[in-house]
């Protein structure tokens, strides 16, 4: 679907569709609603007198327009009450009026720029959200599908105004709104992909791809330079499969003169977790697939953080390898040695996510990262203790973590932070090593936050833990079911917020 954004008056386009909003309460439309109903005789004034259209979020009243006006339909979508309207609520309403107009067969349509004006937001902002929840609303995963749904995918989307003042303002939003939609969407392609083809080799295929693409810097660290670094962590993990594991390290180098400014995005790149020796029951281990959620969101990050270019130098660390209960596999109760020395007891094979991290975390230590944000789909507790509504933040700095759940927030990817009191590190203390890997299961997130804080030591650092973010169990706004994308443009807002300061 191509985006572009027009100046000229939105009831004269020869479309096949334009769409116009309302919010819930309003009785007589005003603006370029207000001009579309007062062309058609009222028609949309009347259908909230009778009660049919009520401007209700995501509501959505389709009219005819029998030539009245140049467009042959006209969409109203609702935009909900005026007091919780927000960017998240434009994603949203686009993402249902894409859907609709692709059923209907629409080839071109045309939309206000939904909140631009009673709605008090900027025209940039509003655009930048049409696009990310228009593109982000479309997306399927069907490559491995046959028989596709013959829907076609709408052709062109006009952001009509008026004002040709604010035309300069609609593309810088359309243009970074489709950045951070298609970042979206690669992380969304690399965890919707089965576990047989995503596999660690193919993530840092994926990886080189992008850097070649957005001009990043790229490096692979494999098995024999892993063990030189001493990273036993990782390794355990992966002696299991018969998948070499890759260490995938990308850099962005945006302030070439400041090395100080920089950022570290660390992401869990288990390709399949099995859960090795301490195998995981059969029933939903298929979901399992989704276990480098956080990797890929990673890779997908540093793609939009390429194309934007801020000024700040970002590095993005995937350890990446399968969890499998092979011949070689490591054992419960076996010792392992991440990079920085520290002897871990591995209690529980299936608690591998934090293993793989706690090597990243010290790697992202010895290139002298000052800033440390990880993604990982990290703990099944994670999703008893939030669900799927939002993931669970864990910090050692208030301020850091304060700066992402912002950025979050302004991305519509909720987050919540979690206490991280040192009582809970008790959980975590070995007979046989410095620390063990499982912590049992009373607050199952925060002693998995409080193993990875013995490796970020005291670089500021903030732990996403994304087991129920990652994935969509039902089709919600402009997540489809399955892979969802979080938290790639939570990382990506972060980034660009940095950079400013
Ligand atoms: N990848 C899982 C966590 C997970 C579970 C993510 C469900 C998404 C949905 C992780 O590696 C894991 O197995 N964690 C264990 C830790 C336990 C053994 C301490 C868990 O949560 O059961
Ligand atoms: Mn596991
Ligand atoms: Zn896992």
């Amino acid at each position: 679907m191509d985006i572009k954004a027009v100046s000229g008056d939105i009831t004269k386009l020869d479309l096949d569709a334009i769409v116009v909003n309302l919010f819930e309460g309003v009785t007589t439309p005003g603006g370029a609603t207000g001009v579309v109903d007062q062309s058609m005789d009222g028609v949309i004034s009347r259908l909230i007198s009778q009660g049919e259209t009520k401007g209700k979020k995501g509501e959505i009243t389709l009219i005819h327009t029998l030539g009245k006006i140049a467009p042959s339909r006209v969409l109203v979508v609702g935009l909900g009450k005026q007091q919780d309207f927000d960017q998240d609520t434009v994603r949203v309403v686009s993402a249902e009026a894409c859907r609709y107009l692709q059923k209907l067969g629409v080839q071109k349509a045309a939309t206000i720029a939904h909140g631009a004006g009673i709605g008090g937001m900027d025209p940039e902002t509003s655009a930048q959200a049409i696009t990310e929840g228009g593109v982000l609303g479309l997306y399927r995963f069907n490559k491995y599908i046959s028989k596709k749904e013959n829907d076609k995918e709408i052709e062109e989307l006009q952001i009509v105004e008026v004002d040709p003042g604010k035309i300069e303002a609609l593309n810088k939003g359309i243009t970074r709104g489709r950045i951070l939609a298609e970042a979206a969407s690669l992380c969304r392609d690399m965890v919707n992909e089965p576990a047989n083809h995503m596999t660690p080799t193919r993530m840092a295929e994926i990886a080189q791809q992008v850097a070649k693409e957005v001009d990043l810097e790229a490096q692979v660290l494999d098995r024999p330079q892993m063990e030189e670094l001493g990273m036993g962590a990782l390794l355990g993990v992966a002696r299991g499969s018969e998948q070499p594991p890759k260490f995938i390290v990308l850099r962005y180098r945006g302030d070439r003169e400041n090395e100080a400014n920089n950022l570290g995005l660390l992401g869990k790149g288990i390709t399949f977790d099995t859960g090795g020796i301490s195998l995981k029951p059969a029933q939903g281990m298929e979901e399992m697939k989704t276990d480098m959620a956080g990797g890929a969101s990673v890779i997908s990050a540093m793609q939009a953080i390429g194309q934007l270019k801020p000024k700040i130098n970002v590095t993005g660390i995937v350890p990446a390898t399968e969890n499998m209960p092979g011949g070689s596999a490591q054992r419960p109760g076996d010792v392992v040695r991440a990079m920085n020395g520290k002897s871990i007891e591995v209690d529980n094979t299936d608690a591998e996510g934090r293993l793989v991290l706690a090597d990243a975390l010290c790697y992202a230590r010895r290139l002298g990262l000052t800033r440390l944000v990880d993604m990982a789909t990290l703990t099944g507790a994670m999703v008893i203790a939030l669900g799927h509504v939002c993931t669970g933040a864990f910090t050692n700095n208030q301020e850091m973590v304060d700066q992402v759940i912002r950025a979050g927030k302004k991305a519509g990817e909720r987050i919540w932070q979690m206490p991280m009191y040192e009582e809970y590190k008790e959980q975590n203390k070995s007979d046989v090593a410095d620390v063990k890997n499982t912590g049992g299961r009373p607050a199952g997130s925060i002693t998995a936050a409080q193993f990875l804080a013995e490796f970020s030591e005291d670089t500021s650092w903030v732990h996403l833990d994304i087991a129920g973010t990652a994935r969509a169990e039902k089709e919600k706004g402009y997540n489809p079911k399955g892979a969802t994308g979080v938290p790639v443009r939570t990382l990506v807002n972060l980034t660009l917020e940095l950079a400013e300061d």
